[in-house]
């Protein structure tokens, strides 16, 4: 029998060290590149940077700049699966990847993932050391728990039946990715990247998906 930790009993389990120190450093690279090149196409201003901040922050947060489906963030879906199936003992479908920069002031709202995420897996890529950002959840036993996920290390969490938020930000900056997925049980195959053609693709190919299915 697989030892799951926590993950069975309390819906959540910390792993560390998934990502190297020089991984973590390219995905900061190409996430803040992404970002630039989001801002320019917008018209905005690079020295601006409030305006990333108004427009990308999304519905659950805050003072964030908050994407869905980059490739860079995608592509962990593929290259964790394995350690991820590894470790959860079970098939698993890469489903999507989301990922924000958190600044001063940011929050997350106490909320239930919508969509039918088996495993979500948070995975902390920069923070400001001064300022450790916990991620605050009630765990199966309504025990609330807030967990500190520093550079590297990955929460994996039963998102889909856990309140789950993040407190105001008091730190500088904070960068964190989230992958999903689902039990790969042979019925389910329609939901293999969050129903889009490929990964990498935007939101919108998932509601032209979902507009026609
Ligand atoms: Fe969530």
């Amino acid at each position: 029998m697989k030892d799951l930790g926590n993950l069975n009993e309390d819906g959540y389990l910390l792993v560390k060290n998934v990502l190297s120190p020089d991984i973590l450093k390219l995905l900061t690279i190409q996430f803040t590149m992404h970002r630039d090149c989001v801002l320019i196409e917008e018209g905005f201003d690079l020295d601006d940077r409030i305006s990333e901040i108004v427009n990308h922050s999304g519905i659950l947060s805050q003072k964030s700049f908050h994407q869905y489906g980059i490739i860079c963030f995608d592509s962990l879906l593929i290259f964790l699966k394995e350690k991820i199936e590894d470790i959860v003992g079970e098939k698993l479908l890469p489903l999507h990847s989301g990922a924000r920069i958190m600044y001063n002031g940011a929050f997350m709202v106490p909320h239930k993932d919508k969509d039918k995420y088996d495993f979500v897996c948070t995975i902390c890529i920069e923070e400001d050391e001064k300022f450790p950002y916990p991620l605050c959840l009630e765990d199966y036993n309504q025990k609330t728990v807030k967990i500190n996920i520093h550079p590297g290390d990955m929460l994996i969490y039963d998102g889909c039946m856990l309140n789950h938020w993040r407190e105001k930000y008091e730190g500088k900056r904070h960068i964190q990715t989230f992958i999903s997925y689902a039990i790969d049980n042979q019925s389910n195959k329609h939901l293999i990247y969050d129903k889009r053609p490929c990964l990498g693709l935007g939101i919108e190919w998932k509601k032209i998906k979902d507009a026609v299915t």
